[in-house]
Order: structure tokens, then C-alpha cells, then sequence
């Protein structure tokens, strides 16, 4: 079905603070300590989750014009996305054919050009390799472009998959994910700065946090969850996919007026999960705050990257100032409370590696996210 309106999610939330609960799964589900900690596995997750689906590698607005341009790094795939002078947005792995540098290491930027740093290569916006510093040397040489990678854009955001070769199917990829994505409006957003990184503990029990509403105003009882009545949460699952409602606290005061008079940037919190590495959290008439979670070379410790969009161009020396202290306030808030805490809980792992995690029915995000993973890694969807 349809991502429904939002009007809806708000509705469904003061349901739920009417009954004292947030939507409920079937059953309560136990995750082995073991997944989380296996190196096999963790292996699979990467070859099979990572380097095997669609991953969001930008948003629409971050490549405008052609030659704007990302580079980032996922699961250890070095990746170029442009925006070609016909308007279509390519991936390719960010390594050159002659020796293997990348091409740019500038998180975000605008080229018609890309010049290898260590024999002065160049690519155009479309991968071709338009420039050698020695032809005669390599007359004849069998390669004449960056390796592209299957790449899709749906909804304001670009997608690759980070294996050459394998078929895109987006749509089917996102399903009724995409129709939840488009009403965030995506595309009229505008990035402040590059991300923020820091550092995490196992990359799924990073993930678990951005599909958790429990916790809300319990880790963060004295940080961003002042405002929400927790636990009292909507989850709109899409596939592998989430979309989150919070509940904030003047929702119930919304029930007396009629909808048209909602105030839903008050009355709620939305957050989307974009499985497997992605976290959209704002709303359509106000700024977002995105999270890449990036696996690293082992189970026990990820990164994250923290981007901060508004609905118009940050100009003003006050603008800026405002901006730049939100970006690092968010930094701060999920740093100091959530990946500390993953830390020690992925730390914490090692002393009950016979033990499970326990997700109640008021987690069905994290059910869903365990669920697909699990699948995923094996090479299968969840039945
Ligand atoms: S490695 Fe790129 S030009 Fe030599
Ligand atoms: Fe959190």
C-alpha cells in the first residue's frame, strides 16, 4: 500500500497515546548474540547487503548541475557519482585504470573534469577516459573509462549498487518506500556543509537505533526526547524499509481543531530508514538530518556520517551560525548518547556471546531490520 499522509500517521500516534502503547508486532523476537559478533557473517552482510542492493549514495539536490559531483567510500568500494551533461546521475567506482588512486577524495564538489592525482588522468562527467599524460606509451591499452555501477534515481535520491554488472530494479527495491520518500520532498532540500563523522560500535546495533523509538526519552531524556511522549510510536513497514512516528507533546491539543489546523511539524517526529545504511529524519515543510551508517573492516566497529539539509540556502552570517550549531548539536546529541551507548553494548557482547537481544512488540522496526537482514546475508528475502 501507499505510503498514507501524514495526517494519518498523526492520527494513528494520538491513538496510540490514547491506548498507552505504540503500534504492536506480533510477537516479542530474540536475535543471537552470536550475529552480531560472527565474522562469517558479518562477511555476508557485506557481500550480500553492502555490496549486493541499492544503497543511497546522495540525495537529487546534492548533484544539481551537471558536473556536481560526491565521492564516499562504503564497505570498502570507493565510489564517483556525477551528474552527466545529459542530466543523468552515474555511479563508478572511484579508481583509476591506470594504477588504482581515486580520481577525487572531495566529499562533494562541481568538475567537468576529473584528473587522477598520480599520472595526471582524465575523466569526463560520463566515466570516458578523454586524457592520458603519455598516449604512446599506452597505444592500445583495453580499457577507456571508470568501471560504471548500476545506478537509479527515484524519489530525490540516487542509488547504486556497488557491484559492476548486476541489474537496478529500484522500484521494486524501495516499493511503497518511494511513495513515503516522496512526500519528504527531497529534491527542494539544500545541504549545509559535508557530513559529520563519528565513530560507532557494530553496525547493526547502530542501525538499531535509528528504527528504535523506545528509546527516545529514555537515552535521550534530557537531550532531543524532552519534547516526545515516548514509546508511543507508528511504524509504517515498507520491505526492508521503515517509516517512524513520533509522538510529540502537544499532539493532543491537536484533537479539538480541525485537521487543515494540525500543526504537524510540532505535533510529531518522522524518521525513514533506507535499509540497509540510511536515516532521514525531519519533514517536508522543515529541515532534514541524514545518517549513512558505514560498516568498517570488522563486526565491532562502524561509522557514521551526519548530514545536515534545510528548505533553502543557508546565507546570512546568522543563518550560517544557526546551521553550523545544529550540525554540530545532532553531532553531539547521537556521538555522546546513541554510538556511545552502541559501543558499549557491542563491547558488552563479547561477556554473553551465548545471550540473544530482545526486541518487544513496541520494536517492530528492529524486528523488520533483523528479519531482512538475516535474509539478505543468506542470499534469500524474508518469507
Ligand atoms: S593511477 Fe591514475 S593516472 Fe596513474
Ligand atoms: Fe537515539
Amino acid at each position: 500500500m501507499a505510503a498514507t499522509p501524514l495526517i494519518s500517521v498523526a492520527q494513528r500516534l494520538l491513538a496510540n497515546v490514547d491506548a498507552d502503547h505504540a503500534d504492536y508486532s506480533e510477537t516479542i523476537v530474540d536475535v543471537a548474540v552470536r550475529n552480531y559478533r560472527d565474522t562469517d557473517r558479518f562477511e555476508r552482510e557485506v557481500e550480500n547487503i553492502f555490496h549486493r542492493s541499492p544503497l543511497l549514495v546522495a540525495l537529487s539536490c546534492d548533484l544539481r548541475e551537471h558536473g556536481d559531483f560526491a565521492s564516499l567510500v562504503i564497505a570498502g568500494r570507493p565510489i564517483l557519482v556525477v551528474r552527466g551533461k545529459d542530466g543523468i546521475a552515474r555511479a563508478f567506482l572511484n579508481i583509476c585504470r591506470h594504477r588504482g588512486a581515486p580520481v577525487t577524495e572531495e566529499c562533494f564538489g562541481h568538475s567537468r573534469r576529473f584528473t587522477c592525482p598520480y599520472h595526471s588522468w582524465v575523466y569526463d562527467t560520463e566515466g570516458a577516459l578523454v586524457g592520458n599524460t603519455d598516449r604512446a606509451a599506452f597505444d592500445g591499452i583495453d580499457v577507456d573509462a571508470l568501471v560504471g555501477l548500476p545506478t537509479a534515481e527515484k524519489s530525490g535520491a540516487i542509488f547504486a549498487i556497488l557491484t559492476p554488472g548486476l541489474a537496478i530494479d529500484i522500484d521494486a527495491w524501495l516499493g511503497d518506500m518511494a511513495s513515503a520518500l516522496d512526500i519528504l520532498d527531497l529534491n527542494n532540500l539544500y545541504r549545509h556543509r559535508d557530513g559529520l563523522p563519528a565513530e560507532s560500535g557494530n553496525w547493526k546495533v547502530t542501525a538499531d537505533g535509528y528504527v528504535d523509538g523506545y528509546h527516545l526519552g529514555y537515552l535521550h531524556g534530557k537531550s532531543i526526547g524532552t519534547k516526545s511522549i515516548t514509546n508511543r510510536n507508528t511504524y509504517d513497514l515498507y520491505g526492508p524499509h521503515v517509516r517512524l512516528g513520533f509522538a510529540n507533546k502537544p499532539l493532543p491539543a491537536m484533537r479539538d481543531l480541525p485537521e487543515d489546523e494540525w500543526q504537524l511539524l510540532n505535533a510529531m517526529s518522522l524518521v525513514h530508514y533506507i535499509f540497509p545504511n540510511i536515516s532521514i529524519s525531519g519533514q517536508p515543510n522543515g529541515g532534514l538530518m541524514m545518517s549513512r551508517i558505514l560498516p568498517g573492516s570488522t563486526p565491532d566497529r562502524c561509522q557514521v556520517e551526519q548530514f545536515q539539509y534545510f528548505r533553502e540556502p543557508m546565507t546570512t552570517p546568522e543563518q550560517i551560525a544557526d546551521a553550523d550549531y545544529k550540525r554540530e548539536l545532532y553531532l553531539a546529541v547521537t556521538r555522546d548518547e546513541d554510538f556511545a551507548t552502541v559501543m558499549k553494548i557491542t563491547d558488552a557482547m563479547a561477556a554473553i556471546p551465548d545471550d540473544a537481544m530482545r526486541y518487544g512488540r513496541n520494536e517492530s522496526g528492529n524486528q523488520n531490520l533483523h528479519r531482512w537482514a538475516a535474509a539478505l546475508a543468506d542470499g534469500t528475502t524474508p518469507a
